[in-house]
């Protein structure tokens, strides 16, 4: 099963997807000469970025623009052209991905159109794996990169009088475009970026919008002085507070606060939630396109109420309320995310099954894809026995920390399971990264 590299033997690994946490896994693997299988279900690569994608997991919209700038996007060792603007198009960055492949060789790397049915732990440590084929196959080491932004999670419970509301209910993730918006008086609920977006695209051409949110949040213009927001300096050796209370300033000094605008003040502080990106939804409130509403209580015929009491006419819902973590290959008792909690080493190892790796599972104030391209190289390290993990203590005392942090620091909701700062997490990471190469080396040299 394994194969050999000058004198080393070498795992024989196996990726599940090929989006853009998937391809980065791809090419580290490669890079290290680690032999492996990466199976995507797909037709191409890009996951959530190929607009109707065959695989029928994209919640991309026709009009979706990235919320991160490029330049905080794109893999350290491939730049986004220049030609590109700040927040690309989909299309642009489905473009991206397909280039990264291309460029470094990959795509006769990935098989496609095949999926992982079910992965099984052997009694040896290996990894039975059942392709949608009907083939099975066996490796050493399991990386997993299916995305967790496709299983969409409705609200729970549902809202009293959903099974017979006479209007249209649908989630974000099923979203295409405003069409089936004119002309309608729409409900949207979250405000997370989905709820933003949507209420935006519907306020063009819907008879009315109705944002409705069941807490505030900071909205985020795109730009502050003339720059993408991501691209002002956040430096993680500063204390976060110092960081925090800087950047809400200026974020105020360009917005104002929420309520201003009719939004429900923010329970918390800013950076304390996902953020939630936009630089038109506030002038669209401002236009009266927008009308913001508090959480929906009920829906009655074809009326929507709402926690306040207020009631209004409604012909659609729109259900912006985020996603599940889902390893639908996994039996539940070896792997899930109940409430989408699910505890890792740095997001990446499993404490308590070796050989398990998960590669973007994480939602950072930043984009997914460097952290992606950074958390392949470090499992690559650790196949290679370049990088050997902490002892077992100190990787649960890490874990347990690092859950108590979050909790501390964000607002207690499933969005917010699997937070990470961008910059500091890189920093993390290639610090503990070093630290597992001087733990490998030091058990390679003669006692
Ligand atoms: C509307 C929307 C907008 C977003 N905008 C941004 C943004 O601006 N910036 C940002 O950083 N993030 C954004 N995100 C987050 C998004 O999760 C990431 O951009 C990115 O798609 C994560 O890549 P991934 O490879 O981890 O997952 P995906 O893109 O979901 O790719 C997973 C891949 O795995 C494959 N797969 C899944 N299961 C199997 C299986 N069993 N067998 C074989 N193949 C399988 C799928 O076919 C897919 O190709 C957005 C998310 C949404 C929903
Ligand atoms: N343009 C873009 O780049 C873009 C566009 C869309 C999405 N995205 C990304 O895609 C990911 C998913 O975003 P998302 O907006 O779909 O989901 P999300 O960030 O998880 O937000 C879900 C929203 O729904 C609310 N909610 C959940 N359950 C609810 C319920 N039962 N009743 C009332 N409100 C409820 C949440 O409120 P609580 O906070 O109270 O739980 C939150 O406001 C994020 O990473 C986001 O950045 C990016």
């Amino acid at each position: 099963m394994s194969s050999t590299n000058g004198s080393r033997s070498l795992p024989r690994a196996c990726v599940i997807g090929a989006g853009s946490s998937g391809i980065a896994a791809v090419k580290a693997l490669h890079e290290r000469g680690i032999p492996f299988d990466c199976f995507e279900k797909s037709d191409e690569v890009g996951g959530n970025w190929v607009f109707g994608n065959r695989n029928g997991m994209s919640a991309a919209y026709r009009d979706l623009f990235i919320d991160v700038s490029r330049e905080r996007m794109e893999y350290s060792d491939f730049p986004m052209p220049a030609s590109y603007p700040d927040f690309p198009h989909h299309t642009h960055i489905r473009e991206y991905f397909n280039d990264y492949i291309d460029h470094f060789g990959l795509r006769d790397l990935i098989v496609f159109e095949t999926s992982v049915v079910h992965a099984a732990r052997c009694e040896d440590g290996s990894w039975e794996v059942l392709l949608d084929t009907g083939e099975t196959r066996v490796y050493d080491a399991l990386l997993i990169a299916n995305g967790h932004h496709w299983d969409p999670r409705w609200p729970e419970p549902a809202f009293p009088g959903a099974d017979t509301f006479a209007g249209e209910q649908l989630h974000a993730h099923s979203y295409v475009d405003n069409s089936i918006f004119a002309g309608k008086r729409v409900v949207v609920l979250g405000i997370g970026n989905s709820a933003v977006d949507i209420a935006v695209e519907s306020s063009y051409v819907a008879a009315r919008t109705y944002l409705a949110a069941r807490r505030g949040a900071w909205i985020i213009p795109k730009y502050v002085f003339g720059r993408p927001v991501d691209q002002i300096p956040n430096d993680p050796r500063v204390p976060f507070w110092i960081r925090q209370r800087i950047i809400h300033r200026i974020i105020r000094a360009y917005t104002g606060d929420p309520e201003r605008y009719g939004l429900p003040k923010p329970d918390h502080k800013f950076g304390e939630a996902h953020p939630t990106i936009s630089g038109r939804l506030l002038d669209r409130i401002q236009h009266g396109t927008i009308t913001p509403k508090p959480n929906i209580a009920a829906l009655e015929g074809s009326r929507v109420r709402f926690v306040d009491g207020s009631e209004v006419e409604a012909d659609v819902v729109v259900y912006c309320t985020g996603y599940k973590i889902s390893f639908p290959f996994f039996d539940a008792d070896l792997v899930s995310a109940p409430d989408n909690h699910i505890e890792l080493f740095r997001r990446v190892f499993h404490p308590d099954i070796p050989a398990l790796y998960f590669i973007g599972l994480l939602q950072p104030l930043g984009a997914i894809m460097p952290l992606a391209e950074a958390q392949s190289e470090w499992v690559g390290d650790h196949l290679l026995g370049d990088y050997e993990l902490p002892p077992e203590a100190q990787m649960r005392a890490d874990i347990e920390a690092d859950q108590n942090a979050m909790r501390k620091r964000y607002v207690a909701s499933k969005r917010h399971t699997i937070q990470v700062d961008f910059d500091d997490y890189l920093r993390d990471l290639a610090a503990e990264r070093r630290a597992g190469a001087q733990r490998a080396r030091a058990h390679l040299l003669p006692a």
